[in-house]
């Protein structure tokens, strides 16, 4: 079974590359080459090799979640991919569920200067957390004989983001916890003790917080800490979505302002459309950047998708910083990262299925009006309503959208710093649109199945160029 994986893996990307598969496949966007995929796991840079490593939950034997393996691909690029042999395959300690990769350059653990060690969650009859080594550049691991390294109390002990903690002089660990985010931390990754919590009584509670992610950003001299916390369900629009938190770590506790999150109105989202989920960042990404990616899918619907050989996408790949919005609260700015602004190619006429799209729009008493729409009549429409303060996209009309109650929706993203002229970009990819505030100021990430591509694009109030794309 496992060769027939491997000649599948290696095969397929063949016959994708051929244009041989169906019209919902991205062009420019991480896709598994066959079968099932959820969250993005492990992502880390390695220098010397300037290769971006990603694996993803993957299940091989069918395109609906099963069993799960942490599947490969790496670029040079972030615009397309190669695609490897899975990287590790579930063991008699469990499914291997969401996780992180560090580069262990002091050799702390004991398997090799420059190992790089995997920790995941090894799903089994409980929840525990364990860790494999490559000795190869992140082609093949070998399983830890001594997993689990670290056993919980509760059913939903899982997804651990590892980084090393400058402050602590340790590893830190963060770890999703049903409503709350445990820190452990370790001096050689094997063993680890507790050392605090955060979450009860912050944020949005509607469903189990899953993949965490802890980042320290600065901004004109002042260091915050932000902790990145998916949630499922209970986004804003219902399923999945990615909240954070902007508060300090002080080497042993995260503390944010509880005022400022103590409904679930107040809420921060790294995103605003429906199919941005599972977001984490590279670990060792050049230039001390925060580079992050997130599975653009909702478990709402996920496994109904009309794809047939595959399913699901990841986002194109972000850059992270921080933003005072317009009553002085940080917020996380999310731009495209410079290697997905490479994917703009040249400016072209007609609307192809896979373009990047350059909007201007100026403020004004009625709203300005974006459609994207096909020859069937199928559109998806976007309003920047400068009364309210919100952009929306709605998808209701945009092509197949009965496969789920759920998928036709209109997604709102407020405007949190007010200014007159809106810039606007637009990713479009046969099945995807992300839409980007100019400013980074917010972001939002939607499917669309339409029945044939979208051809025409019209704006009122506002003028766009559309690009080719370059790969
Ligand atoms: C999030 C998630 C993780 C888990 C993985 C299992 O989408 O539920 O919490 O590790 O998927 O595939």
């Amino acid at each position: 079974m496992r060769r027939l994986v491997v000649i599948l893996t290696l095969v397929l990307p063949l016959f994708v590359a051929a244009g041989g598969d169906e019209p919902y496949r991205s062009l420019y966007h991480h896709t598994p080459p066959v079968m099932w995929m959820n969250d993005p796991n492990g992502m880390f840079y390695d220098a010397q090799t300037q290769l971006w490593h990603l694996y993803y939950q993957h299940y091989p034997d069918d395109i609906v979640w099963g069993p799960m393996h942490w599947g490969h691909s790496t670029s040079k690029d972030l615009k397309t991919w190669e695609h490897l042999p899975i990287a590790i395959y579930p063991d008699s300690v469990g499914m291997i569920f969401s996780g992180s990769c560090v580069l262990d350059t002091n050799n702390t653990a004991g398997f090799g200067r420059n190992a790089i060690v995997a920790i995941y969650t090894s799903a089994d009859k409980a929840q525990t957390q364990s860790i494999a080594y490559s000795l190869d550049g992140g082609r093949t691991f070998t399983p830890y004989k001594g997993n689990p390294v670290l056993t919980g109390d509760i059913a939903d002990f899982r997804d651990p983001k590892v980084f090393w903690d400058k402050q602590a002089d340790c590893w830190t660990m963060v770890l999703a916890c049903q409503q709350e985010m445990r820190f452990y931390q370790s001096d050689d990754l094997k063993q680890w003790h507790f050392v605090s919590s955060f979450g009860l009584g912050y944020g949005c509670h509607g469903g189990v917080w899953e993949c965490p992610d802890l980042l320290q950003m600065d901004d004109n001299g002042q260091t915050k800490w932000v902790l990145i916390c998916n949630i499922n369900p209970g986004g804003p629009f219902g399923g999945s979505a990615t909240q954070y938190f902007v508060g300090d770590w002080n080497g042993k506790e995260f503390k944010c302002e509880k005022g400022k999150y103590e409904n679930e109105k107040m809420a921060r989202w790294l995103d605003y459309g429906k199919d941005h989920y599972a977001t984490v960042t590279w670990h060792n990404a050049p230039g001390n950047r925060i580079v992050a990616i997130g599975w653009m899918s909702n478990w709402q619907y996920a496994t109904a998708l009309p794809t047939t050989h595959f399913r699901s996408q990841n986002t194109i790949a972000r850059d992270l910083s921080l933003y005072k919005d317009d009553n002085g609260e940080y917020r996380v700015r999310v731009l495209p990262s410079p290697e997905s602004k490479a994917i703009r190619g040249d400016r072209t006429k007609q609307l192809p299925a896979a373009a990047v799209i350059e909007i201007d729009v100026c403020e004004s008493r009625k709203p300005a009006l974006i459609t994207l729409s096909n020859d069937k009549g199928e559109q998806v429409l976007m309003t920047y309503d400068f009364n309210a303060q919100t952009f929306t996209c709605d998808r209701t009309k945009s092509g197949k959208t009965d496969f789920s109650a759920e998928f036709p929706a209109v997604t709102t993203a407020p405007l949190f710093v007010k200014h007159n002229h809106h810039h606007l970009t637009l990713y479009i990819d046969h099945c995807s649109i992300e839409a980007f505030d100019g400013e980074g100021y917010w972001a939002m990430t939607n499917l669309v199945f339409p029945t044939q591509p979208y051809n025409h694009i019209t704006v009122k109030g506002g003028k766009a160029k559309i690009y080719n794309v370059n790969l």
